[in-house]
């Protein structure tokens, strides 16, 4: 038997599974060789290891990836106005599961007035029992008290939960500047990840009073309200704020040209400024928001999808590796009903409507039909994008996000030739819609496994609610600080 990678020579005759035949891709390259699991964990990477498995899984013709880790979600939320998102631990799990992932890492949400700890509390008690793959938590923190930023914050760090959002916009959420200056200095000297929403709240307030004012109040005005300018005036400050205190951060859910340019010329600079992108970036347009009566609810979210000009810098910025990270931003609220996109009421001005798009289970197969299929991206560059660089930077690495001996048996078996055309009847999540309705793509996820345990079965979602375990996250290595802050050289006179 020629071995690429051997583990253990006792995990040899006691496999439990054994994926046969497939391409196993990681982010060093594509092998041809069977993977060999034990205790739910990668025993061995090996060719002919059919024999050794008590369970064998033919993945000839097949790939096989990283399960994806989804690193934004917004799971059983409670949203900054009280709604609360239509998917729990439950649903989100199962339709992140058929969707090919393995990991989710959603955000424990502080309300202003509640402790850090309340709010891990309360996140802790929505997830057990009812997560069917594991997860993570980043904190948002929206309510920077000394006490929440000098004590409970490395108190959390310390016991795994070591990254956190930031907002620069939203009533209920935003920071200033000072306050961003004093998050960041803790997540410095306390080893942790910020991520950031960069839009700079008082243009999109200006722009939405007048707006208003001119009686425009259908979905498609949360485009204007929300424009380009906002987001790279608000990327470009954020990477100042980050410039001074020396610390790493990472920009979520980029949607423009101009924002990525800043990130772009930071990095020129040598700062390590990191991006996320999500599918709505490549996917949607702002024409979405403009479809008949209220119907362009469905695709507000914040910043909001773009044009095809921008579109195209995204996936440029993806193709070169200016953003690294390929999350879903899952925000589901639903279409009907009063608890959703129309809980202020069925025509709602669009600055009342909950921002937001679903797509925990559509975001794989989108990327890697539209990327992998038509040679935008390599498969190495989808599994860095969907799983690697995620759990490398926020401190999951190498447990989660690679096939290698020694990790989670996180993985997911793909057909690259399934075409499937995305019907919300076909998802998992409990949603009523999903954007991407209609959408042909060429590539599926057809069995999950997490820890070794089969999860999804391709017809099914098999894995029992409560299996999913809570993960704590190691500090990131990425989020070290390099040089000196503006002010160690003040105080040190260099
Ligand atoms: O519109 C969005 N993205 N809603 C979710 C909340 C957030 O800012 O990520
Ligand atoms: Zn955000
Ligand atoms: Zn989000």
């Amino acid at each position: 038997m020629e071995t690429i990678q051997q583990g253990h020579q006792d995990t040899m005759s006691e496999l439990d599974v054994v994926i046969t035949g497939g391409a196993v891709a990681t982010i060093g390259g594509v092998i041809d060789c069977d993977v060999g699991i034990h205790n739910g964990s990668i025993a061995i990477l090996a060719r002919n290891l059919g024999a050794k498995g008590r369970q064998v899984i033919d993945a000839s013709g097949k790939l096989v990836l990283p399960g994806g880790i989804d690193s934004h979600c917004h799971i059983a939320q409670l949203s900054s106005s009280g709604l609360e998102t239509a998917d729990d631990f439950e649903s989100g799990t199962r339709s992140a599961a058929a969707g090919g992932n393995t990991c989710l890492i959603p955000f424990a949400a502080q309300h202003r007035g509640q402790t850090l700890r309340h709010t891990i509390d309360q996140y802790h008690a929505r997830a057990d029992g009812k997560a069917i793959i594991d997860y993570a938590f980043h904190l948002i923190i929206s309510d920077a008290t000394d006490e929440a930023i000098r004590e409970e914050l490395p108190a959390l760090i310390e016991e795994g939960y070591t990254s956190f959002k930031i907002y620069m916009t939203y009533d209920l959420l935003k920071l200033n500047d000072r306050e961003i200056l004093n998050v960041l200095a803790t997540a410095r000297s306390h080893g942790a990840m910020v991520m950031v929403h960069a839009e700079n709240h008082d243009v999109i307030g200006w722009l939405t009073e007048r707006l208003l004012a001119a009686g425009h109040e259908a979905p498609k005005y949360h485009s204007a309200a929300h424009t380009e300018i906002a987001e790279s005036e608000a990327t470009h400050r954020a990477i100042a704020l980050a410039e001074i205190v020396d610390l790493p951060i990472l920009i979520v859910h980029v949607s423009a040209k101009e924002a990525i340019n800043e990130i772009a010329r930071a990095r020129a600079r040598g700062l390590k400024i990191f991006g996320e992108t999500c599918p709505q970036y490549l996917f949607l347009t702002a024409k979405d928001l403009d479809r008949p009566g209220f119907e362009g609810a469905k695709f507000m979210c914040s910043p909001p999808p773009r044009d095809a000009e921008n579109q195209r810098s995204v996936w440029r910025a993806l193709e070169t590796g200016v953003l690294e990270v390929f999350s879903s931003d899952h925000a589901p609220y639903r279409y009907a009903g009063t608890d959703g996109k129309a809980a202020a009421g069925p025509n709602a001005a669009f600055h009342k409507v909950a921002n937001g798009v679903p797509g925990l289970e559509t975001r794989l197969p989108l990327l890697f039909s539209e990327g992998v299929g038509k040679g935008r991206l390599s498969l190495e560059s989808f599994v860095n994008l969907t799983a690697t660089r995620a759990s490398k930077l926020y401190g999951l690495y190498p447990r989660k996000g690679t096939i290698a001996v020694g990790a989670d048996a996180d993985i997911a078996i793909w057909d690259p030739d399934k075409t499937v055309t995305i019907r919300h009847e076909l998802l998992h999540d409990n949603m009523d819609y999903t954007p991407y309705e209609g959408r042909t793509v060429t590539g599926w996820p057809i069995l999950t496994l997490s820890r070794g345990e089969i999860v999804w079965d391709g017809e099914q979602v098999i894995g029992v609610p409560g299996r999913g375990a809570f993960l704590r996250c190691d500090r990131p290595g990425p989020a070290a600080s390099r040089n000196s802050s503006v002010l160690e050289r003040a105080i040190s006179g260099a």
